[in-house]
């Protein structure tokens, strides 16, 4: 012990020294770097853009505020994650065309970022030396009403979406974080490895397909889409059940793998399990479950639905709450039905919790007499909490292949992985990360293989990560094939057609196929 204590102690002396007199070199090459990037943004843009605006180097007294505004896992607000060399905010289209071309002169990695959740910080951190581009300026949408379309920009945010619809129609929403937005896009704008303005039909449809689905930042700088509104019911229904385990959550559970995946196409009962204690004794640990539900239609319909198919959870109307789209759609969002829709255009900077989340699928339901094992590890563990989303309904009817998103078709449900603390630290990071890694090992036997699938916008570096050189290939493929299954290899052709250098990349992205040596 004592041995490796000094070896560890001189290796970091040399490891500090060696760094001291790299940082003399690598601050004036950094300067270079930041002054042939700005020559060339402007000799890229037009001179009335003032493009020194929108570029912070790091000795920019604003760096750090932008930097940290659309950070949204504090587990990677530290003093040692690694920091882009410059911030680049466009205003307009042609700014982005001239980063994309000027970044790749400087020979630096780019990573893009909308702002929105990003739970392994993949769109502003790199183990490479790397620029960050940063969408919060172009957030503009327009939405007509006539022809149920809409065009948003990627740094709008979903709730901005939501508020700007409500403001125009009230029988109109847009499906997203239920697992159909992809399908109801219907153009794009996007910006090429060669700074090419790209739109759904002179991209063809091999690469329009791609970026529905696998991520466009694999492809280029998505700019806008263009998407489809859905028409909603004036009246829908909200609710929320609970169970712990004294009041037979166990069987609730149970049933909810039965129901929740094959109930009524208007209705979508998300299950929540979290470790609590016992409501009649303080010192009695327990699981709550929790039913939250969204139903479109009302609550008369909804109350004798679920007396024929989910009896045991003895729905009341008093349990329900009728109310329009736009407000449960505040109620998803944790905000008392009533609150003005204002919050939905919050943007919540520079705020975030430490968190980790991975996922699962499940195909066949987890038989009952092993709900317990899971209870006795989630207790054990003492935060980790699971999500159940259900597919089936509508999900089940898109064929696997029609969106690079594979796992509509076949799976009961998806879990996520869900674990949030408050303490700074590696210590408390090393155990809150430990907790969910456990309990995703456990589940091995209940849930889908070969490949065991992931669910890709709940981005989990665990599963695997490029490095980008030779094999990145193979290392692509092991986490590729978990997030797209068979589609995997078809968003690699259109990747290798379309970026074969590998400009747009990041720790998950869609590798190119290897060149032939
Ligand atoms: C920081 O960068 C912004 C945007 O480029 C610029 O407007 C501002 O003047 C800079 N501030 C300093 C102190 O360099
Ligand atoms: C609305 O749709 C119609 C018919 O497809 C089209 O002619 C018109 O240009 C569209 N309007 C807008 C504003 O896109
Ligand atoms: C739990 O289930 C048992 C057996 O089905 C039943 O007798 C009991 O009333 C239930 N308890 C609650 C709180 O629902
Ligand atoms: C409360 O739960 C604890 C832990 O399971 C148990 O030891 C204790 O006897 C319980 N107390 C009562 C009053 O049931
Ligand atoms: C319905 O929403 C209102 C406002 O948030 C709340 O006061 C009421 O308790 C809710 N009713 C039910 C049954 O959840
Ligand atoms: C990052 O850390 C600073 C304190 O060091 C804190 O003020 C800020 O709110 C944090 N931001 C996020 C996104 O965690």
């Amino acid at each position: 012990m004592a041995k490796a204590t000094t070896l560890l102690a001189i290796l970091l002396v040399l490891v500090f020294n060696l760094s001291c007199f790299s940082s003399l070199t690598l601050a004036a090459r950094d300067d270079s770097v930041y002054e042939s990037f700005l020559q060339c943004l402007k000799s890229k843009t037009n001179p009335q853009d003032q493009i020194s605006d929108i570029v912070y180097p790091q000795t920019n007294l604003s760096y750090t505020s932008v930097l940290r505004a659309y950070i949204r896992n504090a587990r990677l607000n530290t003093s040692t994650t690694p920091k882009p060399l410059i911030i680049i905010t466009p205003k307009q289209i042609s700014h982005v065309q001239a980063a994309v071309i000027c970044t790749k002169r400087v020979d630096y990695q780019l990573k893009i970022r909308s702002g929105g959740h990003d739970y392994e910080g993949i769109s502003y951190i790199s183990n490479v030396p790397f620029f960050v581009l940063d969408m919060f300026n172009l957030r503009s949408m327009e939405v007509d009403v006539k022809n149920e379309t809409a065009w948003v920009q990627s740094g709008a945010t979903l709730g901005e979406l939501y508020y700007k619809i409500r403001k125009k129609s009230k029988v109109h929403g847009f499906p997203a974080g239920y697992g159909l937005a992809v399908d109801n896009v219907l153009d794009v704008q996007m910006v090429d490895a060669n700074g090419k303005l790209l739109d759904r039909k002179t991209m063809g449809e091999g690469l329009f397909w791609a970026i529905r689905g696998g991520g466009g930042g694999s492809f280029g700088v998505i700019i806008s889409y263009k998407i489809r509104l859905v028409s909603v019911p004036e009246t829908v229904t909200v609710f929320r059940v609970e169970r712990t385990l004294e009041e037979n959550a166990t069987d609730f559970v149970f049933k909810w793998q039965l129901v929740a995946p094959k109930t009524d196409n208007g209705l979508f009962m998300r299950m929540l399990l979290q470790p609590s204690t016992s409501k009649t004794n303080k010192t009695q640990k327990t699981i709550r479950a929790s039913i939250v539900a969204l139903y479109l239609g009302n609550a008369d319909t909804l109350v004798s639905l679920l007396a024929k198919e989910f009896p045991e959870m003895e729905l009341k109307k008093d349990n329900c709450n009728e109310t329009s789209w736009i407000q449960s759609v505040i109620w998803w969002a944790n905000y008392d039905i009533g609150t003005s829709p204002e919050v939905l255009l919050d943007r919540d900077i520079d705020s975030a919790k430490f968190l980790k989340r991975k996922s699962d699928y499940v195909q066949t339901p987890i038989p009952k007499d092993k709900l317990n094992g899971i209870w006795q590890l989630m207790i054990e563990l003492g935060k980790t909490g699971l999500v159940f989303n259900p597919y089936g309904g509508r999900m089940s009817e898109i064929p696997a292949t029609k969106t690079p998103f594979p796992h509509r078709a076949g799976n009961l449900f998806k879990i996520q992985y869900s674990v949030t603390w408050d303490e700074a630290g590696s210590t408390a990071e090393n155990e809150y990360l430990s907790q969910p890694r456990k309990l995703y090992r456990y589940m091995t036997p209940f849930v889908s293989k070969n490949p065991r699938g992931a669910f890709f916008p709940y981005r989990d570096l665990d599963i695997g990560v490029m490095k980008a050189g030779k094999n990145s290939y193979e290392e692509g493929s092991v986490y590729g094939q978990k997030y797209f299954n068979g589609n995997f290899d078809r968003l690699v052709k259109v990747k290798t057609a379309v970026d074969p250098d590998n400009f747009f990349r990041n720790e998950q992205s869609i590798p190119t196929l290897p060149t032939k040596a």
